[in-house]
């Protein structure tokens, strides 16, 4: 990711779907540049409740016990409410209503050739039995991003769809309204490892397949997920070379160890054999327990004063609903629509 090209005037709005805790590929994907970049811009974190409901109405108490969860994620890594505004989607229906004029600007099948919209559809076995809301709900994220006028969106690469799909939207809606009146964005991802693999060496960690580290992991599930991670099946013996692509364990060094050169070093060592992988899961090991230890001490600081929490959400939504109120009275000005 290149941070430089993102000066002080850009406006970044990013978020995540209410559907369980946040896990290491999250930190890797987006909260991470998330941190960084609230010292420079303006930013608003969304907590996705409506569209996680998408795909989820049968497990809407799921969903909303996840916004105090993702709420705490997100404290617990360093994302501060006084430079950051975190609120809840679904408090906010100014972004539903922008979203519903939305949908005249894009087609069905549009959205079912949206990558992402595509992929989970089969993830989901929804065949042709897809609700209604989930396929629509690139137009309700094109809201999110626009009623904002963000400028950046911080996410994981499977999201770049979304934000090809909401510039499609802005330049739609400018030209028949013949006004500039939504502002069209860019995604910015992390240049490597913007896709964590899960500790089974499967292409990305996911919830739904199991194979994720949560950022509240206790040691101990530190310790188990790193004991079971996928290495190089070939490499049977100690003095046997070793193969470092693929190998998650590299992966996750690469990621996260602060120590180049160490890194560097174990990679050759392992290559030219004599490094069994007890030795290379240990330095991650540490690497990881260090680097979770004050994430889990935060997350169970905040997690003591849930109603601390809902107030600090209160706060930023109230901010939050101010700004996409006023995009919209634009568009519907804009529309013709502000009758008296
Ligand atoms: N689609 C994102 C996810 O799957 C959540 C999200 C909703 C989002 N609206 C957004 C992300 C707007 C970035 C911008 O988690």
């Amino acid at each position: 990711m290149n941070l430089d090209t993102i000066s002080s005037q850009d406006i970044i709005l990013t978020g995540d779907r209410t559907t369980g805790q946040l896990h290491l590929g999250h930190y890797v994907g987006s909260l991470r540049n998330r941190v960084i970049l609230q010292e420079r811009c303006a930013q608003f974190l969304l907590l996705a409740d409506a569209q996680a409901l998408t795909d989820n109405m049968g497990n809407y108490l799921k969903v909303r016990d996840n916004v105090l969860q993702v709420a705490l994620d997100y404290l617990a890594v360093g994302i501060d409410p006084a430079k950051s505004t975190i609120f809840i989607q679904s408090l906010v229906p100014e972004l539903t209503e922008l979203a519903s004029y939305y949908l005249n600007l894009v087609t069905v099948a549009r959205l079912e050739r949206n990558p992402t919209i595509k992929d989970e559809i089969k993830q989901r076995g929804y065949e042709r039995d897809i609700p209604a809301g989930f396929l629509t709900y690139p137009a309700a994220q094109a809201a999110d991003i626009t009623a904002f006028k963000a400028t950046i969106v911080p996410v994981g690469d499977d999201q770049i769809p979304m934000i090809e799909q909401t510039n499609e939207i802005v330049r739609r809606f400018n030209a028949s309204v013949d006004q500039p009146v939504l502002v069209e964005t860019r995604a910015v991802v992390p240049e490597v490892g913007s896709r964590l693999p899960g500790i089974d060496g499967k292409a990305k960690m996911s919830k739904s397949l199991g194979n994720t580290i949560t950022l509240s992991a206790s040691p101990d599930d530190i310790r188990q997920a790193v004991k079971m991670m996928y290495t190089d099946p070939t490499h049977l013996r100690v003095a046997d070379p070793g193969q470092v692509e693929g190998n998650v364990v590299f992966t996750y060094l690469d990621a996260f160890h602060p120590d180049r050169e160490l890194v560097q070093g174990l990679k050759d060592h392992y290559r030219r054999g004599g490094l069994g992988d007890t030795v290379i899961k240990k330095h991650l090991e540490d690497c990881l327990q260090e680097m979770l230890a004050p994430i889990r001490a935060r997350r169970e600081h905040y997690a003591q004063d849930p109603s601390a929490v809902l107030e600090m959400l209160k706060t930023g939504t109230r901010r939050a609903r101010d700004v996409a109120a006023r995009t919209l009275s634009e568009v519907k000005a804009a529309m013709g629509l502000n009758y008296y």
